[in-house]
């Protein structure tokens, strides 16, 4: 077998990473962002109240630092409970549920529970009239250390924020959205698959479950990467190696991850979750593909190739892969 189209897809590679970067803040999170903010009272359709666990992900941090956590219900006009709510109760920061501060939605370092605002790209803080450790904190970036300082307190809170836990007080929380069947994801060394995944394997690539899911959603999430790779293959991976279409003939055409919009290659890395479609942006016969659905003659066409076929991509340590939920 001939890979002769395999040193164009380098260029393509190299050349997509700088344009991904920069459509990221702009195009991804519109579509379907991990996490929002509303009333406890009313989860979003799609959407589950968040966990503690999940406020301290790193698609969590991802998302804090590149677009906020936007509202998508306003704040009712009555009385509202500013603290954050997140399963295990009201969030706050700090050693101990004695010594800890409340935590409420901030927008540029101003407390932003108000009534009747649908506030976007929220962050964190800790009001100036609260009492605590870190009474007038903002979070501008939010860093593993502070996620790690995260708790969940059943404490009610009092004083300042006493309109918590009056009966029919509005309460605001954040919410994930519920995990989709499949996902893309950079995994590799230093970049694990997440838990609740597994790799997929070309026969689910292939099959019509990922057919039906692929098609009802519009594509398949890309979920955001943790911003420590300093290496990474964008080609779509499965256990047996990369996915290349049309390779039962003399070369190959690579798969890989299209913008929405399609005027973007997508990787997963310094970018946040989004809706993307498979194709075959890496060159080859049948380069510059998008496949806008999936079906049985599509998916024939998939195959498999590894790392002693081609030196592109060798050295990199983690590649795109297709994960597939095993809860
Ligand atoms: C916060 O993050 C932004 C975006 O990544 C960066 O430009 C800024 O320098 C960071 N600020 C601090 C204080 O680290
Ligand atoms: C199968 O999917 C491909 C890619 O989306 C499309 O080009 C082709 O027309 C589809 N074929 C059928 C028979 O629907
Ligand atoms: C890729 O390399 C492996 C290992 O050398 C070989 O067994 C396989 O036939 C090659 N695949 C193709 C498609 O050439």
């Amino acid at each position: 077998m001939n890979f002769k189209s395999i040193p164009l897809m380098v260029k393509a590679f190299v050349a997509a990473v700088a344009v991904l970067v920069v459509v990221a803040a702009s195009t991804a999170v519109a579509q379907q962002p991990e996490f929002v903010a509303g009333m406890l009272s009313t989860v979003p359709s799609g959407y589950a109240l968040a966990s503690l666990a999940d406020l301290q992900s790193a698609d969590f941090l991802n998302q804090y630092n590149s677009v906020g956590i936007n509202y998508v219900q306003s704040f009712g006009s009555g009385f509202i409970c500013c603290v954050v709510s997140v399963q295990e109760g009201y969030l706050s920061i700090g050693s101990s549920a004695s010594y800890s501060s409340y935590i409420t939605p901030f927008l540029n370092g101003v407390e932003t529970c108000t009534s009747n605002t649908q506030p976007s790209g929220t962050t964190f803080g800790v009001p100036p009239f609260a009492s605590g450790p870190y009474e007038g904190m903002w979070i501008t970036n939010l860093t593993t250390k502070e996620q790690a300082g995260f708790l969940a307190t059943g404490v009610t809170p009092t004083g300042a924020f006493s309109n918590c836990g009056l009966s029919g007080v509005a309460t605001t929380a954040i919410f994930r959205v519920i995990p989709p069947k499949y996902i893309v994801q950079i995994v590799g060394t230093g970049a694990p698959v997440p838990s609740g995944f597994a790799v997929a394997t070309l026969a689910d690539l292939q099959s019509v479950d990922f057919q039906t899911s692929y098609n009802t959603a519009g594509g398949v999430v890309m979920a955001a990467s943790p911003n420590n790779q300093n290496s990474y293959c964008c080609i779509l991976s499965v256990s047996e190696g990369w996915v290349g279409y049309n390779d039962e003939v003399d070369s190959i055409s690579p798969l890989g991850l299209y913008s929405e919009a399609f005027n973007a290659v997508e990787c997963g890395y310094n970018q946040a979750r989004q809706l993307v479609f498979i194709g075959t942006p890496f060159g080859g016969p049948n380069g510059g593909f998008v496949f806008r659905t999936f079906n049985a003659s599509l998916v024939s066409s998939f195959g498999t190739f590894t790392r002693q076929n081609t030196s592109d991509c060798q050295s990199s340590p983690t590649t795109q892969t297709l994960l597939k939920s095993v809860v």
